[in-house]
């Protein structure tokens, strides 16, 4: 019997190369041998997973994947400094010994790392296998393994190798994130957030109001935001499959986050924590240009705290290191700045028209 709750389809522009997918999101999906049926028949797989989830995870999966499948799994160690080439390598000898032809589906099973690497594997195997996203973080269920894009990090910059592949569906199984650390959940939630702050007015208030439900991971409360997440992602990312445009207002937060990343060291602040640092600088500077009221700052800066989510600039930065960041960063056109700020709540703009004395005023030093 499926326990699907809810079913979103991502639709991609008629050009694209690939077709669209279906992202199913509830609870004990994972046991859903039905739900894998219907998305990969009898295909031999490939699971990709960690070591911290597939204690977790991978025997529940590998009964819905069920006996007479051939399947390969493949544990890699746990953390960002393994999404490389050599993970990458790794992935594709166990595949070759595997005997995966391209029939096979490659399966990612875990957080954003895992997603990533498995998708860009997929993307390279064979000159390109199907692959499911079935993501275990809160950061991957609402964004990265929906989108398309897949990668690996090398020496000299972060996710610079990487091709867009689309999976077949993304599984969301939501059970999964009662073992998520209470940082890694804040993190997932500062981008959950983010959409309602760029796309969705009265969704950024369902937040609000559905606080205390997120925040002891309420199983319907999750299950919709995480699919009005999905859904303004999908919405963005089929408009501008490959971020011609539109897709950067995604980036809100992520020009000041990054550079509190690259400033402090990866890894000490979380992707999702340096966002939503970056998100409130940038609605202070929305609002210092008359965009955004002050009281939406202020709930916005509420609901961070009641996440537990920085609202405050690292102390060792001031504005010279926020901009000595940000000019290395990918998002520069032609020496200049891109600031992803909003024009009303709901709304975001792509502005390169934010001096000094905006970023000085908005982190407050
Ligand atoms: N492709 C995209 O569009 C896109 C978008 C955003 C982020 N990303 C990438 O995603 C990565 C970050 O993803 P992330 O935040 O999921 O990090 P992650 O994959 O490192 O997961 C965070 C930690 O949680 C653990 N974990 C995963 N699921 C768990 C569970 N259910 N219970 C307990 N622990 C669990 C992981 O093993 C890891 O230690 C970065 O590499 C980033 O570049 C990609």
């Amino acid at each position: 019997m499926s326990s699907c709750q809810t079913t979103l389809h991502v639709a991609l522009p008629p050009d694209s190369r690939d077709r669209g997918y279906p992202i199913h999101i509830g609870t004990d999906l994972l046991n859903d041998a039905d739900l894998l049926t219907s998305l990969i028949g009898d295909r031999p797989v490939m699971v990709v997973t960690n070591e911290i989830v597939a204690p977790l995870y991978l025997d529940a999966l590998r009964r819905a994947l069920g006996r007479d499948r051939p399947v390969t799994e493949l544990l890699l160690p746990d953390g960002e400094q393994h999404k490389t080439l050599d993970s990458l390598a790794t992935i594709m000898t166990a595949a070759l010994r595997g005997h995966h032809e391209r029939r096979s589906v490659f399966v990612a099973l875990g957080g954003g790392v895992v997603g990533d690497m498995t998708g860009f594997a997929a993307a390279c195997y064979q000159r390109g296998v199907d692959f499911l996203q079935v993501p275990t973080t809160l950061l991957a269920q609402v964004d990265s393994s929906v989108g398309g894009k897949t990668g690996v990090n090398h020496s000299l910059g972060k996710n610079m190798i990487g091709a867009f592949h689309q999976p077949l569906g993304v599984i969301i199984d939501i059970n999964t994130l009662r073992s998520l650390p209470q940082r890694e959940f804040a993190a997932g939630m500062a981008e959950v957030i983010k959409y309602g702050l760029i796309y969705d007015a009265p969704f950024f208030q369902w937040i609000i109001d559905a606080g205390d439900s997120l925040a002891s991971r309420d199983p319907e409360a999750l299950i919709y935001a995480i699919e009005r997440s999905c859904a303004i992602k999908a919405d963005v990312v089929s408009a501008d499959e490959r971020e011609g445009g539109v897709r950067a207002i995604l980036n809100f937060g992520h020009t000041f986050g990054h550079a509190i990343e690259h400033v402090q060291g990866y890894g000490n602040w979380l992707h999702g924590e340096a966002v939503a640092c970056g998100m409130l600088i940038a609605a202070r500077i929305s609002e210092s240009k008359g965009n955004l009221e002050t009281a939406a700052v202020a709930a916005l800066e509420q609901l961070l705290q009641r996440f537990q989510l920085p609202v405050e600039a690292p102390p060792d930065m001031d504005v010279d290191s926020f901009l000595r960041a940000m000019s290395l960063d990918k998002k520069v056109a032609h020496g200049q700045i891109r600031y992803v700020l909003l024009s009303t709540l709901g709304r975001a703009v792509i502005t390169s028209d934010v001096g000094r004395d905006d970023i000085e005023a908005a982190i407050g030093r």
